[in-house]
C-alpha cells in the first residue's frame, strides 16, 4: 500500500466487547469529517466494526486506528486492526467466504475486502494479525 498524507488520526483500544461500540461511534463520525455520505459512512462503520469484533473474538484484544488520509484528487479514510494474538495460520483460507473457526458466518474478512478500496492483511501464528484497509472519495 502506497504511504498517504494523514491530517487525523484516532486510536482506540479493544480490550472490552463493549469497545467495540466506541469504535463504531468514532469511525462514523470521521467518516462523516471525511465527507462521506450516510451509505459510505454505515459501510466504514461496518468494516471496523467487522476487524474489531474479530480482533475481540480471536485476537484477545488489540487495537484499531482510523487515519483520514489524502491524495492528490481524492481523500478518504483508513482502517488499521492490530492485535498480539495467537494470528492466522492459512490467511486464503481465512479470506473466503464462509471460512470460520468461531462456528460464525465466515464473511467479516471476505466482507472488508469487498466494501472497502484497498485492503492488506498479514498474519504470523503466535505474533498477530495486522488488517489495513481504505475507502477513497473523488474531490
Ligand atoms: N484477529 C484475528 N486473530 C486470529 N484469527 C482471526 C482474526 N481475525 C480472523 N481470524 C480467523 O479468520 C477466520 C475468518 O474471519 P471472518 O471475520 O471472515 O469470519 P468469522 O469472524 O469467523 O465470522 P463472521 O465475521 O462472519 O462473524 C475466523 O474464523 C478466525 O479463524
Ligand atoms: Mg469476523
Amino acid at each position: 500500500m502506497t504511504p498517504a498524507r494523514i491530517s487525523e488520526e484516532v486510536h482506540i483500544d479493544l480490550a472490552l466487547p463493549s469497545d467495540n461500540a466506541g469504535a463504531i461511534c468514532t469511525a462514523k463520525r470521521l467518516a462523516g469529517q471525511a465527507g462521506f455520505d450516510e451509505a459510505g459512512q454505515s459501510l466504514i462503520a461496518t468494516a471496523v466494526s467487522e476487524l474489531a469484533t474479530n480482533i475481540l473474538r480471536y485476537g484477545g484484544g488489540g487495537e484499531v486506528v482510523l487515519r483520514l488520509i489524502h491524495e492528490p484528487g481524492r481523500s478518504g479514510m483508513e482502517i488499521l486492526a492490530e492485535d498480539h494474538g495467537p494470528g492466522i495460520r492459512n490467511i486464503e483460507r481465512a479470506m473466503q467466504d464462509h471460512f470460520s473457526t468461531g462456528k460464525s458466518l465466515g464473511l467479516g474478512l471476505p466482507g472488508v475486502k469487498r466494501l472497502m478500496d484497498e485492503f492488506f492483511i498479514n498474519s504470523k501464528p503466535g505474533v498477530g494479525t495486522l488488517c489495513i484497509a481504505r475507502k477513497w472519495r473523488r474531490l
